[in-house]
């Protein structure tokens, strides 16, 4: 679009326009109203509603503001009697075939038609005919239908076409006979598909589990951010009587825009699924049962000083969920390191550690999120994108329609709905591959081979394809996906990555498992850092506490032993003593539990997750505490205080927050393009990944010629990832929550 300006008046009031523009984008950034229906700003223009007719000075009839472009000296009416007459109009003929059930619609209250009809509509109608009917569709267990309520604004039909890069939903007949449906009667399976609930102005689609549920007016608002991925995605949750009864898009430009993936939406069913744990439980006579909070407080920390004083300080191991937010984490980590251990963890499905000493202070996507749409070369080793991070699946996309060229380099062929320039398919061998495409860049860049790579490489027109990606443009990343952290030689990858992206003067960026990796990094919920990066005596990992059979082990957060430990689950059997201070109890967990603490989930409490640009984002909780459930940031308080852990007496959340800002100081509180901030020992960001390029503690490995670990790794269905999408009822009945784990 050009940047000249041009000057047009709207209802008398001079506005500069740039030229192309339509006259509806001036005078929405104007908050000049036009009443519209199919115009969205997100989606292209179809200009098929005609609600938007405006007077234009010399035109013959009313145009139609969403589609008819800005020229010098335009004088446009919005309120003029011919302009209002002519969006009467259009009212009137909307309402011919529209059903009057506004009283029992599940859209009442919150329908652009209804809202519309009380400006603009008449007071009888004159059309006395039959109205059509239009038979529903079954779009499957998320979105529910009444076609006969569409009023064909193909917002739902853009949707897919221009945002999912699938079209489901199409239109079929014409005039009278037209219908909006998916040709084929299939469910709408795609993991935004659920957007177009938002989209549709009309009660034509709505929220399936939601409906008839509650209406909009009864519910409260809240914000909240979403805890199933590190995207940050922004919420809002609608309660009743302290209940969330539904998820809906918080917009925020600068991450997810308008839109939501479905498990962001429908996620939450899982704070109220039957693993939900309620009451405080201890293990007595082999069985838990039901005791009061006190006691179970003082059983855990009994026991856990029991088995410090038995067996050592080392002898305790502290698990984190990767959903617990930053409060959370840094109280679990000062409980640990102030009882004399470091192992303390949240990388339950990782198996490869030892690249962990070069790491940059937080793991992060190396630029700021709205960048990615800017991306000219993108090469995404290991990930299941659409699955893994559905929302940065769409802004990959986003820059491949401008453009970009992506690559991947996968163990599996999964499917992208946008252009792939390349696939490089490395189902035995990803470490190997990964190489032959660093040789291939290296020969393309006319570089040498860069020193500590793995010799005999096969370069094959598949490894130069991947690497030609890299030398596009000059906005350039390597992304390493979740299935490469799950890689039992992750070291390798990781560094191969760097040495890569050092090559091509790409970004190196690391999609982290769970919403709050950045978070648990920062809060010194590893075992090689504490609080805001400071040094400390490492502790073991999550596998190491898990591989080598620790006395006593403290669960926090909501894991299910048998579906998030990387590393099996047999030391929990065999521990003295298991704490679980857990939202939800499996079968699994409740085999090893000697004490359960429950706590609130991310929507029951206050909280504080950093996403993957190092953005930290705060909310006050939404819903009611179940049950006898408390705040997890105020259970490991109390657990803290019977510890005689020192210097932990906080009184909020907000409180514990600042303590931790105040440890990482501004430098890592602040989104800094998602450079992941400066590493213990001063290594900044990408200067961090490129010294693990060089073979440093944790890149040795194949550089040093020893063995590449191999083994089995596992790609996780988008729907099994944490407990709450695991409980949710509607996702488990979607195509995607029929899949099961694939053992790579
Ligand atoms: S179903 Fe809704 S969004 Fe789709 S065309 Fe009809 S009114 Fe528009
Ligand atoms: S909003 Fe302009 S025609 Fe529909």
């Amino acid at each position: 679009m050009s940047d000249d300006l041009v000057n047009i008046e709207v209802n008398g009031v001079p506005l500069k326009a740039r030229k192309g523009q339509m006259i509806m984008q001036v005078t929405d950034p104007a908050n000049i109203y036009i009443p519209r229906f199919c115009y969205h700003e997100k989606l292209t223009i179809a200009a098929n509603c005609r609600m938007c007719l405006v007077e234009v000075e010399k035109a013959p009839k009313p145009m139609p503001a969403c589609a008819t472009p800005v020229t010098e000296g335009m004088k446009v009416f919005t309120k003029s009697p011919k302009a209002v007459a002519a969006q009467r109009a259009t009212m009137e003929f909307l309402l011919i075939n529209h059903p009057l059930d506004c009283p029992i619609c599940d859209q009442g209250g919150e329908c652009e038609l209804q809202d519309l009809a009380m400006g603009f509509g008449r007071d009888i109608a004159r059309f006395s005919e039959r109205k059509r009917v239009v038979k529903d569709k079954n779009l499957g267990p998320l979105i529910s239908t009444d076609m006969t309520r569409c009023i064909h604004c193909t917002r739902c039909v853009r949707f897919g076409l221009e945002i999912q890069g699938y079209p489901q939903m199409g239109t079929t007949g014409r005039g009278e006979h037209m219908e909006v449906g998916t040709y084929i009667e299939q469910s709408v399976d795609h993991e935004l598909s659920a957007n177009i609930i938002d989209l549709c102005p009309v009660g034509a689609l709505n929220n399936k589990p939601f409906r008839y549920h509650a209406r909009a007016w009864e519910m409260q608002q809240q914000p909240l951010v979403s805890p199933h991925d590190a995207f940050g995605t922004n919420l809002y949750a609608h309660t009743l009587r302290g209940r969330i009864m539904r998820m809906v898009p918080r917009e925020n430009e600068a991450i997810n825009e308008t839109w939501i993936a479905d498990r962001d939406r429908f996620g939450f069913e899982g704070i109220y699924s039957g693993e939900r744990v309620t009451q405080p439980l201890m293990r007595v006579d082999g069985a838990l049962q039901e005791v009061e909070w006190e006691a179970a407080l003082t059983a855990a920390a009994e026991g856990l000083q029991r088995t410090i004083a038995g067996h050592g300080a080392a002898s305790a191991g502290f698990l984190s969920s990767p959903t617990a937010t930053v409060e959370e984490m840094y109280l679990l980590a000062r409980i640990a390191r102030g009882l004399g251990s470091g192992n303390v963890d949240h990388r339950l499905r990782q198996l490869d550690f030892r690249a962990q000493e070069t790491e940059s202070a937080y793991p992060s996507l190396g630029m700021p999120i709205a960048g990615v749409d800017l991306l000219e070369g993108v090469l995404i080793i290991g990930s299941n994108l659409r699955h893994e991070m559905p929302m940065l699946a769409h802004r990959i996309r986003k820059a491949a329609l401008k453009g970009a060229k992506v690559a991947f380099l996968n163990p599996r062929v999964f499917e992208y709905m946008f252009p792939v320039a390349a696939y490089g398919l490395a189902e035995h061998d990803l470490v190997g591959n990964l190489a032959a495409v660093v040789h291939a860049a290296a020969a393309a860049a006319n570089q040498p081979v860069p020193a500590g790579l793995p010799a005999g490489a096969t370069v094959t027109d598949d490894h130069r394809s991947v690497a030609a990606v890299l030398a596009q443009g000059t906005r350039r990343a390597v992304l390493l996906g979740n299935l490469a952290q799950r890689h039992p030689a992750y070291s390798e990858l990781k560094r191969l990555g760097g040495l890569l992206a050092s090559l091509t003067g790409a970004r190196l960026a690391l999609l982290t498992e769970g919403p709050n990796a950045a978070g648990a990094y920062l809060a010194g919920a590893v075992p090689h850092r504490g609080p805001g990066g400071a040094t400390v005596q490492p502790g073991l990992s999550a596998r190491a506490m898990l591989d080598s059979a620790l006395k006593a082990y403290v669960l926090f957060g909501g894991i299910d032993p048998a579906l998030d430990l990387g590393a099996g689950a047999d030391s929990l059997r065999s521990a003295d003593f298991v704490v679980a201070a857990t939202t939800h109890l499996p079968a699994s967990l409740r085999e090893v539990a000697h004490v359960v603490l429950p706590i609130g989930s991310f929507a029951e409490s206050s909280g504080t997750y950093v996403n993957i640009e190092g953005r930290w984002q705060s909310w006050a909780g939404a819903a009611k505490l179940l049950g006898d459930s408390r705040p997890g940031w105020k259970v490991l308080r109390v657990l803290a205080n019977l510890l005689a852990v020192p210097g932990v007496d906080y009184v909020s959340s907000e409180e514990v927050r600042e303590a931790l800002r105040s440890a990482c100081g501004e430098g890592l509180t602040t989104p800094n393009g998602g450079a992941g901030g400066t590493a213990p020992g001063a290594a900044a960001g990408s200067a961090a990944a490129a010294s693990a390029t060089r073979g440093g503690a944790g890149g040795g490995g194949a550089a040093n010629g020893a063995a590449v670990p191999t083994g089995p790794w596992i790609d996780i269905p988008p729907y099994e990832i944490d407990v709450l999408v695991r409980g949710s009822e509607a996702l488990g009945k979607t195509k995607d929550g029929r899949l099961a784990r694939d053992v790579i």
